[in-house]
């Protein structure tokens, strides 16, 4: 087995419907924070983890996805005619060389394990990453980059971990811990998304991953479980089972979950205040509503 990860699986086949009715039309995926998408925040960490191929498992109603990372030759025209040099960088950014990117499709909605069991033929006996779009990681070294290191020293399954209170665990992946050395965990163990009370412990799963091929191969399976289904968290699981090591890795950085609203709005808020051309508008804005709020009560 070759044991550079140069390979990510982007699942974004599911439906969005805590974002309906806006993802009636629009791909979850394609949201913005800010002014850019947060499939392109996923982007930008698998490439400066070293990623190399990028493999998006979709679905129907997913093209304007497709359509984000192609040529924009219209656009570009008009930029480079009007003279806008800056837009026409800022562009460059959502490019993908022909035959970085592949899209696969899932054909019907069978759960994460079953997504990433999808992209199984691009790849091969090779360790990968998964990135779940939704989970949006503000960190100085990015997080996925973190991983990667990490990786370099363990040869082992890896999930991006963090703590969440108890009452939170049964939306996760929980990690059943065997041995707690820091930023690394050792496990004995995963459960998807525990009955109240019945978590392990509360070090969840975030949506991070290196994984070795054996998962895939435990996935072929396709046994089912949390939610009636076919889950990632127990083909790792299983994939431990049967000898392999997967640890917990506690990464550096804010987490956001954009699956939600309120993490969603959030995000928005932190990444705006991140921007040197918003942080003072909305600062005063902010600070404005915070008096006025005060104020009324
Ligand atoms: C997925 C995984 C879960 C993980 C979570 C992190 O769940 O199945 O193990 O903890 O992502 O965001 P989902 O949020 O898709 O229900």
């Amino acid at each position: 087995m070759r044991t550079k990860v140069t390979k990510a699986i982007f699942p974004v086949a599911g439906l969005g419907t805590r974002f309906l009715p806006a993802t009636k039309s629009v791909p979850k995926e394609i949201m913005t924070l800010v002014d850019r998408p947060l499939v392109q925040y996923a982007i930008d960490e698998a490439r400066a983890a070293g990623i190399k191929e990028f493999i998006f498992v979709t679905s129907r109603g997913k093209g304007a996805l497709e359509d984000y990372f192609d040529n924009a030759p219209q656009l570009e025209q008009e930029l480079r005619r009007k003279g806008k040099t800056e837009l026409l960088e800022l562009l460059k950014s959502t490019d993908m060389d022909s035959g970085e990117i592949a899209y696969m499709r899932q054909h019907r909605p069978l759960g994460l394990g079953h997504a990433v069991w999808c992209a199984r033929r691009l790849i091969g006996n090779e360790p990968f990453a998964v990135i779940l779009p939704d989970d949006i990681i503000a960190a100085e070294k990015p997080c996925l980059a973190q991983m990667v290191e990490a990786f370099a020293e363990t040869q082992g399954n890896i999930v991006a971990a963090m703590e969440v209170p108890p009452e939170k665990a049964s939306s996760y992946g929980i990690l059943d811990i065997k041995e707690d050395m820091g930023r690394i965990v050792s496990t004995k163990g995963m459960v998807e998304k525990p009955a109240l009370g019945e978590a392990p412990s509360n070090l969840a799963v975030i949506g991070r991953y290196i994984l070795t091929p054996k998962v895939l191969q435990k996935l072929n399976k396709k046994r089912t479980g949390a939610g009636g289904e076919i889950q990632l968290t127990d083909a790792i699981a299983d994939a431990r089972d049967s000898g392999e090591e997967v640890y917990g890795f506690r990464f550096e950085g804010q987490r956001f979950d954009c699956g939600s609203k309120s993490g969603y709005l959030q995000a928005t808020v932190a990444f705006a205040l991140a921007r040197d051309d918003l942080r003072d508008d909305l600062w005063t804005f902010l600070n404005d509503l915070v008096h006025a709020e005060k104020a009324a009560q």
